[in-house]
């Protein structure tokens, strides 16, 4: 397990979180291999029921490491497969899946979300997803499953515009279900992922693959990403966004 993520099952939840705060809970290979295996391992255990992803008091999570961005791009390299693998396990995970979002929510901090079942967020979580900022595209296979959810235009400014969203947009936009205050953002998700562990299991789990079909085109999506975004990674455009962004306070 990475240091920084941290998995503790409380009866039937699995709950799984993102704890780098000093990097606003930015993620690293070693943190995308620890949340993939603990949504992989979920899947075996017959006694977890649900997983329940959480991140820190003002930060759910500050997307990929710009550090590790950078060091991919000059070494000829993508996504990485740590994330990929992440992706992949997030896309066939077959448990439910509910997120507390508490403050920002920024790149795959707010990508994942898309494969989430249930979304609690604080009055003050932001979400936003700045990949063509940074001279990228972007992953997660959102750009099939937010126009989805949100339809084009509104998938557009967030995506491609890289417009934020506060909580209620995102309530409106269907990526939140309920927006609490930021003290009770966690006990309000455990309550309701223990409510779902509570549901007869066998059930929940045939409901939810019918609702969300095959994963196969959403993986599929995500490789197809991955390709774009390597690409993307060795651009002039985003080897200029990096820097600018880690010469910001000099
Ligand atoms: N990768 C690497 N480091 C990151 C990071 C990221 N994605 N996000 C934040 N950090 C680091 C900062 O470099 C800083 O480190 P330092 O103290 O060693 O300088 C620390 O986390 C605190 O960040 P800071 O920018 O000072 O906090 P803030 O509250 O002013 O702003 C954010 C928070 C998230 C808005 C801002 O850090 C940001 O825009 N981060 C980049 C987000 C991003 O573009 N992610 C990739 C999406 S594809």
């Amino acid at each position: 397990m990475s240091a920084a993520v941290a998995v503790t099952d409380e009866g039937a939840v699995r709950i799984v979180r993102i704890d780098r705060p000093e990097k606003k809970n930015a993620l690293t290979a070693p943190m995308y291999d620890a949340l993939a295996s603990a949504l992989v391992s979920a899947r075996t255990q017959g006694s977890i029921r649900c997983v329940l992803i959480a991140g820190r008091p003002g930060c759910f999570c500050a997307g990929n490491d710009l550090d590790d961005f950078r060091k991919a791009a000059d070494s000829g390299e993508g996504l990485g497969e740590p994330a990929i693998r992440f992706l992949h396990a997030l896309a066939a995970c077959d448990r439910p899946v509910v997120a507390a979002v508490n403050g920002i929510a920024v790149g795959i901090g707010t990508t994942m979300l898309l494969h989430c079942d249930y979304v609690v967020a604080a009055r003050e979580a932001r979400f936003s997803t700045p990949f063509v900022n940074l001279g990228l595209v972007p992953e997660a296979a959102s750009s099939l499953l937010m126009p989805r959810l949100m339809g084009q235009r509104r998938a557009f400014a967030l995506l491609v515009m890289g417009e934020p969203l506060d909580a209620h947009g995102a309530v409106t936009a269907g990526l939140v279900n309920t927006v609490v205050d930021g003290a009770d953002v966690e006990a309000r998700a455990l309550d309701a992922a223990q409510r779902i562990a509570r549901l007869p299991p066998e059930a929940v789990l045939a409901a939810r693959r019918l609702m969300r079909g095959s994963a196969e085109e959403t993986v599929a999506r995500i490789d197809e990403e991955a390709d774009y975004f390597r690409e993307r990674l060795q651009s002039p455009e985003a080897q200029a966004a990096f820097a600018a962004f880690f010469a910001r306070k000099k």
